[in-house]
């Protein structure tokens, strides 16, 4: 199998604004790059499509997704270039690292829920790749016995995964071997060639749920070996992207030697959850709350993370990292930025991660005496013994991880200057749980100043994003207690997804999946967003290494290390959820 050189075009969308064959350059590009491209429709008209289909697929079936590409086929201008190749191209999602905790959970799972929904193009094949010798029907068991998804309890399901898991395969290989890649390469084309002759085009896209010490190995086997030679090919990454900013740059550098920038879709999972995506359209659709969406408004934002239980099984891996590189510079800032950012020109990608990486670049780096750290101990509760983290026989005794942050960091921009954005994420807490809090202001000279004594913050409107769990968007307000008395309490308008919405909310994998399918890049990581990331934590991440800061330690299932409080007090806050439980 030949090689191909390595010249790399420029990054910007515009490479994807011309026809690939009409451009000698792209003649020059190895294959991973040479992917088939059309005229730049907007995300907007994803978007419209996407709407169109749901209603489409509401007159025709309860699925989320059309389930007749061809009749889409017709339906004009409201299609984008993804659903006019749908019916001409085939698909092919190999996801490396098969046997791995991640593949099995989620990408197995969401890619069921994709085909059962009518997400996938009629001729599509899964591979599993990974250094385990199983044969495809080892595979098949091995995912049916994890396909615990949403869909489980669907009609037809049992049908629909039978049909599923005869299209799925298994390729076992080394993850830096190039022949092992040229032999994926055959049994992809296998299944390709039927549908070439038709004159399909063949779309490539990889799962990367490896660690990340091995991207650069894989990007280059597929790269040179197991490219789309007609259709594109794709890479979805999982973080980590490195540890700091100069080990994300170097990744970032050694990814573009074999991939554009079009072809990574860096994902964070925190993108594709329902009430994170919805953020904008809470922002910039309701005339409401834009006007209050600032400084002069808002006091402090609350962005808390919080999980029930430890590193289980993952101790290994998370004591590399740490919180504050696992939650917060990723999930916490990515919502952050979509809370915070100017409103985009448009719903296209760029112009929305353009607004992202305005304001993370807007922000003051994390400071050491802004951030306090805390790593949970073992406990013991009705007689329940609870481990602490270095009791994870993969932790070191004297790890000093953290396994707790909290964080205030602040946007030196005309719109929050002053406001403090306080971040908290932990482990083996008492609750799980992920929320976006917004406080606001008192009301000035307010009329009813002495019923809330001198607690004015109790008074205070306060608005809840709960991401997780049990969905839902609620608007603290005060109220009279109907009566011939005057007395206030705090009551709260309230969006509860289960009453509202009652039909599953499709995990954040589908949506990302399928977005990445349909070459749609707003929910994933632009490389400038994640340098701006990095470049905000870094020289706290180094200085607590530096200088070895213990963890305050907090034991299992409690709220946390009391440093918590006193970092928010400094900016007179103080925390909302636990003012709540
Ligand atoms: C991952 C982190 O990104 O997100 C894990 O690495 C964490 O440590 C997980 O448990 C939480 O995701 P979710 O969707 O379960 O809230």
């Amino acid at each position: 199998m030949a090689t191909h050189s390595m010249i790399i075009p420029s990054s910007s969308s515009s490479s994807s604004s011309s026809l690939a064959a009409a451009s000698p350059l792209r003649e020059a590009l190895p294959l991973f790059t040479k992917s088939l491209t059309f005229p730049r429709k907007s995300s907007f008209s994803r978007l419209r499509f996407r709407f169109f289909a749901e209603n489409l697929s509401q007159l025709h079936s309860s699925n989320g997704c059309p389930t007749n590409f061809a009749s889409l086929q017709d339906s004009g201008d409201n299609l984008t270039e993804e659903h006019v190749t749908k019916g001409k191209s085939t698909l092919s999602i190999t996801v490396v690292g098969a046997s791995g905790d991640l593949a099995k959970k989620k990408i197995f799972p969401a890619l069921f829920a994709l085909y059962y929904e009518g997400c996938l193009p009629q001729d599509f094949s899964v591979f599993g790749y990974a250094r385990t010798k199983l044969t495809h029907e080892e595979l098949r068991v091995m995912i049916s016995s994890t396909l615990t998804c949403r869909i489980d309890q669907k009609e037809n399901c049992v049908d629909k995964m039978d049909q599923f898991l005869k299209r799925c395969f298994y390729h076992s290989g080394q993850y830096n071997s190039e022949d092992d890649f040229a032999e994926l390469n055959i049994k992809l084309k296998e299944k390709e060639l039927k549908e070439k002759e038709a004159g399909k085009l063949s779309n490539r896209l990889y799962y990367l749920s490896i660690p990340p010490n091995i991207f650069v190995d894989v990007v280059r086997c597929a790269s040179l070996k197991a490219s789309s030679v007609n259709g594109w090919t794709r890479v979805i990454v999982e973080k980590p992207f490195g540890r700091d900013s100069e080990s994300s740059g170097e990744l970032t550098r050694c990814l573009k030697q074999y991939l554009t920038e079009e072809q990574i879709f860096r994902i964070d999972h925190y993108l594709g959850k329902e009430l994170v995506e919805n953020l904008s359209v809470l922002r910039f659709s309701n005339l409401v709350f834009e006007p209050l969406w600032s400084r002069n408004y808002i006091r402090n934002v609350q962005l808390i993370f919080s999980e029930d239980f430890g590193t289980e099984g993952r101790g290994g891996y998370f004591d590399q990292y740490g919180i504050i590189r696992d939650i917060m510079q990723n999930h916490l800032l990515q919502i952050l930025a979509l809370f915070a950012m100017e409103t985009p020109v448009s719903l296209d990608a760029e112009d929305i991660r353009s607004e992202k990486v305005k304001v993370l670049r807007s922000m003051k780096p994390l400071l050491l005496e802004d951030v306090i750290v805390g790593q949970y101990k073992g406990h013991s509760k009705g007689g329940k013994a609870y481990p602490g983290y270095t009791d994870d026989p993969t932790v070191p005794k004297r790890s000093l991880t953290p396994t707790f942050a909290a964080a205030a960091m602040f946007i030196n921009n005309a719109r929050w200057d002053g406001v403090p954005f306080l971040m908290k994420a932990g482990k083996a807490l008492h609750t799980r749980g992920a929320e976006i809090r917004v406080q606001f202001r008192h009301v000035p000279g307010n009329l009813y100043r002495k019923n809330f004594a001198t607690d004015l913050d109790k008074a205070t409107n306060e608005l809840v994003i709960r991401v997780q769990p049990d969905e839902g968007i609620y608007l603290r307000v005060n109220n009279k207690v109907p009566g011939l008395g005057m007395r206030l309490d705090r009551s709260d308008l309230n969006l509860l997804y289960r009453s509202r919405y009652p039909r599953e909310i499709p995990d954040a994998y589908e949506r990302l999946l399928l977005d990445a399918i349909e070459g749609e890049r707003r929910l994933f990581i632009r490389s400038d967003e994640l340098n701006a990331a990095w470049d905000l934590f870094t020289p706290a991440l180094k200085e607590l290494e530096e200088k070895k800061i213990e963890p305050e330690l907090y034991p299992y299932g409690s709220r946390g290390p009391v440093g918590a409080h006193y970092l928010a007090s400094k900016y007179n806050v103080r925390w909302g959820d636990l003012e709540e439980t």
